[in-house]
C-alpha cells in the first residue's frame, strides 16, 4: 500500500493566507506531497487562483472575479488579519503558480471552480497553462462540475481527474469507473457519516479525502490508507504520518 500524500488545501492556508505564492511555498517547505488550489477566470480570461467567485473575503474590494481584469486584480492586496505576516500578498495566476512550485516535484491539484459560474472554456485554458509549464504528469484535476471533468478528459484523455462532491452520491465508485474518471475527492464529514470508506478503498480508485484539519481524522485516515488527505495544516498531517511509519518500523 502507497503511503498516503499529503495535499495542503488551498496551500498551507492555516498559516498564511490562502491560495496565494506564500501559502504554496510554505506547503513546499513543511513538505506537503502536493498543493490544493482553486482557479476561477478574470474578465479577460485568465485563469487566476482564489476560492471565492467574489473578491469580496480575501481583499478589500468588492465585486466577481469575472468583473476585473487581470491588471485590476493585481492591484489588490490579499491579506488576511490572522496573518499579519503576509501584508502584500497577491491573487496569482495558475500559471504563476505552477512556475513557482514546479521545481519542487510537488503535486498540484486544480480545482476548476465552475459550480456557480461556468467560465467560457476555462478547461482549455487551464489545460493550455498546464501544457506550458511542463506539468501534466503532476497535476490533477478535480470539480463539483463533473460536467467540466468530462470536458478536461476530451481535451486531455491521459490527465488524472476526480471527481469532487460533498453530499452523499449514490454508487459513486461504480459512476466513477464507468466514466473513466481516476479518483474521487469525498469531504470527510460525510465519509464519517457512515462506512463509505471501506468500499471506496477497495475500490481501486484514488481517494483523497478534505478538508482534514482534525488530528484524530488525520491519523484514522492514514491508517486506513486513503491515497491522499487534503489539510490546511500539512505540517501537522506530515509529523502524523512519519510517527505512524517510525511505530510500525519499531514494532517489526
Ligand atoms: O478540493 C477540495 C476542497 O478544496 C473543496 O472545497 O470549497 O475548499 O474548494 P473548497
Ligand atoms: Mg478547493
Amino acid at each position: 500500500m502507497d503511503k498516503t500524500k499529503i495535499f495542503a488545501h488551498r496551500g498551507a492556508s492555516g498559516y498564511a493566507p490562502e491560495n496565494t505564492l506564500e501559502a504554496f511555498a510554505l506547503a513546499v517547505s513543511q513538505k506537503a506531497d502536493g498543493i490544493e488550489l482553486d482557479v476561477q477566470l478574470t474578465r479577460d480570461g485568465v485563469p487566476v487562483v482564489i476560492h471565492d467567485e467574489t473578491i469580496d473575503r480575501v481583499t478589500s474590494k468588492t465585486g466577481y472575479v469575472k468583473d476585473y481584469t487581470l491588471k485590476e486584480l493585481k492591484k489588490l492586496t490579499v491579506m488576511e488579519k490572522r496573518f499579519p505576516a503576509y501584508p502584500s500578498s497577491k491573487i496569482p495566476t495558475l500559471e504563476e503558480v505552477l512556475d513557482a512550485v514546479k521545481a519542487s516535484g510537488i503535486w498540484v491539484n486544480i480545482e476548476l471552480k465552475t459550480g456557480i459560474y461556468w467560465y467560457p472554456e476555462i478547461e482549455q485554458k487551464v489545460a493550455q497553462i498546464v501544457q506550458k509549464c511542463d506539468m501534466e504528469h503532476r497535476v490533477i484535476y478535480s470539480s463539483f462540475n463533473h460536467y467540466s471533468i468530462q470536458k478536461i478528459k476530451q481535451i486531455v484523455p491521459e490527465a488524472e481527474t476526480a471527481y469532487l462532491y460533498s453530499d452523499v452520491i449514490w454508487n459513486v465508485t461504480d459512476y466513477a469507473k464507468n466514466t473513466k474518471v481516476d479518483g474521487i475527492h469525498p469531504a470527510v464529514y460525510h465519509i464519517k457519516m457512515a462506512d463509505f470508506l471501506n468500499e471506496y478503498i477497495k475500490s481501486g480508485l484514488n481517494v483523497r479525502v478534505w478538508t482534514v484539519n482534525d488530528t484524530t481524522d488525520m491519523k484514522w485516515l492514514i491508517e486506513a490508507g486513503v491515497t491522499a488527505v487534503i489539510t490546511n495544516y500539512p505540517d501537522v498531517a506530515v509529523k502524523i504520518r512519519e510517527q505512524r511509519e517510525n511505530q510500525n518500523h519499531a514494532g517489526k
